[in-house]
C-alpha cells in the first residue's frame, strides 16, 4: 500500500496544498497529529466537544431517531461527543404534519428530552424548505391559505420547542441562481405561493415564537472558489443584507459545507470572505452539516481514504475556525453507518459499488482520522467569545 509520503510525492502539492494526482486534485494536508488527553482517549477531556469548548466552540452532530433509539453504541458516542445535536430529518414540516391538521411530535420531543437529559443544545432544522413537503401540500396549500399555513406552522412548532432550542434554521436553501431569478432566489413552492416576502415572514413569524433561540439562514454550494458558489455566495449575501435591511431578525448564517475529498475547486479566499461580510452584518456563522464525500477517491484503501478525507476535514475546519464569528461545527451525522451519503446513489456517482467514509466515527464506531482532524482543528482554531 503505498505509504502517504509517496501519495504526496505523487503529486506536485500547490500553494492550498492541493495535491494534484493526475487528473484527480486532492485536498491533502499534514498528517492529523493525535492531539487530545493525557490517556491519548477520546473521551470526557479527550472528546470533540471538551476541545470545543476550550475554544469556545460547539461540537454537534445530526442525529436519526432510529438509530438513537436501536443502538446503544450510537447513543453512547452521540453522548460523549457533542453537546449540540439538530434532528436529522424530525423537525422538517414533512415529518411533523402527517396531515394538514395533526402534528407529530414524538420524534421531535425524543430529541429534546434526549438533549435536555444530557446537557446539550438543540439545533431546530427547519420551518420552510422546499423539501420534505408533505403528501398533501401540493393539494391543500394555495396562495390565499399558504401565509396562514406557513405562520401557524411556524408559532405551533417554535412554540412548543420556546427557550429549548439554540438556533432554528428558519428558511433552508433559499438560492438556486439557475431559477434564473436576478435575485437568486429559488422559485421554491412557498415562494410561488406568498412571494419573495415569504422569508421575511418566516423570520419575524420565528422570532415571535421563540424570542431566544438564533435565527438562521441555512445554505449549501456556497464554499468553493468557482463560478457557481461565487454567484450563490453573492446572492446569499444579498438575501441577508436584504432581510436585514428589511427588519428581519436574522442572527446567524448556516453554511452546510458538504465537501468532496477530491474536487476540480477548493475552498479559500469565498469562504472566508462569505464568513467576514456575514460578521460585518452582525451574523453569528455556524458550520452546519459538514461532511466529506470520499466518493472521488480512487484507492479502494480504508485508510488511504481515510487519510485524505481528514486532511480536507483539517484544511476546511482551519479555514472556517480562524474567524471567531464562527461559533459551531456539526457534522452530518457523525458515524459512516447512517450517512445520507449511503442512502443512494446519486452522491456516489463515481463509485457506487462502495459505500462512502465521510464523518469522524466508522460504521462501526470507531473514531476515524477525520474525528482527529476535526479535534486538532479545535485545538489550533483561536478562542472565540461562545455562541449565544
Ligand atoms: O422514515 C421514512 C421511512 O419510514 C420510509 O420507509 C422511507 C422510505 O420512504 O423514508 C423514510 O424517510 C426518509 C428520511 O430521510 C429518514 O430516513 C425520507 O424518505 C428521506 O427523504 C429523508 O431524507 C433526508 C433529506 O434531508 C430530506 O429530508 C436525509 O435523511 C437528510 O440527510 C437530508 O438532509 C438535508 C438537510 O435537511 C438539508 N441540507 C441537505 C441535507 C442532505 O440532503
Amino acid at each position: 500500500m503505498m505509504t502517504r509520503r509517496e501519495w504526496i510525492k505523487r503529486g506536485a502539492l500547490t500553494s492550498c496544498g492541493v495535491a494534484l494526482m493526475g487528473s484527480h486534485p486532492l485536498q491533502v494536508m499534514a498528517e492529523p497529529k493525535k492531539g487530545g488527553s493525557a490517556d491519548g482517549g477520546i473521551q470526557g477531556p479527550g472528546s470533540l466537544k471538551a476541545h470545543a469548548q476550550r475554544r469556545g466552540l460547539l461540537a454537534g452532530s445530526a442525529v436519526g431517531l432510529g438509530p438513537l433509539r436501536s443502538e446503544g453504541a450510537y447513543k453512547t458516542a452521540l453522548a460523549q461527543q457533542y453537546d449540540l445535536v439538530v434532528g436529522e430529518v424530525c423537525m422538517k414540516f414533512g415529518p411533523l404534519r402527517p396531515t394538514p391538521d395533526t402534528f407529530m411530535f414524538t420524534d421531535a420531543d425524543e430529541l429534546v428530552a434526549f438533549a435536555e437529559q444530557h446537557g446539550m443544545k438543540v439545533r431546530g432544522h427547519n420551518f420552510v424548505w422546499h423539501e420534505a413537503l408533505p403528501g398533501w401540500f401540493a393539494s391543500t396549500v394555495t396562495k390565499e391559505n399558504a401565509r396562514k399555513i406557513m405562520t401557524e406552522h411556524i408559532l405551533t412548532v417554535g412554540g412548543r420547542y420556546k427557550g429549548k432550542i439554540q438556533s432554528w434554521d428558519v428558511v433552508n436553501e433559499a438560492i438556486n441562481v439557475s431559477d434564473g431569478r436576478p435575485d437568486g432566489l429559488r422559485k421554491s413552492p412557498w415562494f410561488e405561493l406568498i412571494g419573495p416576502e415569504y422569508l421575511e415572514l418566516a423570520y419575524h413569524t420565528a422570532r415571535q415564537a421563540d424570542p431566544y433561540a438564533k435565527l438562521t439562514y441555512n445554505e449549501y454550494g456556497i464554499e468553493y472558489d468557482n463560478e457557481a458558489s461565487d454567484k450563490k455566495r453573492a446572492a446569499t449575501l444579498a438575501l441577508l443584507k436584504r432581510l436585514k435591511a428589511a427588519g428581519a431578525p436574522v442572527d446567524a448564517l448556516g453554511i452546510q459545507s458538504h465537501i468532496q475529498a477530491v474536487s476540480s475547486s477548493t475552498f479559500g479566499k469565498g469562504l472566508r470572505e462569505l464568513i467576514e461580510s456575514a460578521h460585518q452584518m452582525g451574523l453569528e456563522v455556524y458550520v452546519t452539516e459538514l461532511d466529506v464525500n470520499d466518493d472521488g477517491i480512487p484507492e479502494d484503501d480504508a485508510a488511504e481514504r481515510d487519510r485524505i478525507v481528514a486532511g480536507v476535514y483539517r484544511d476546511y475546519l482551519d479555514t472556517v475556525l480562524q474567524h471567531q464569528a464562527v461559533k459551531a461545527v456539526l457534522t452530518w451525522g457523525f458515524t459512516d453507518r447512517h450517512t445520507w451519503l449511503n442512502g443512494t446513489k446519486s452522491h456516489r456517482k463515481k463509485r457506487p459499488d462502495r459505500q462512502v467514509r465521510p464523518l469522524p466515527f466508522d460504521a462501526d464506531y470507531r473514531p476515524t482520522q477525520a474525528f482527529f482532524a476535526e479535534r486538532d482543528a479545535f485545538d489550533e482554531a483561536p478562542s472565540r467569545q461562545a455562541a449565544g
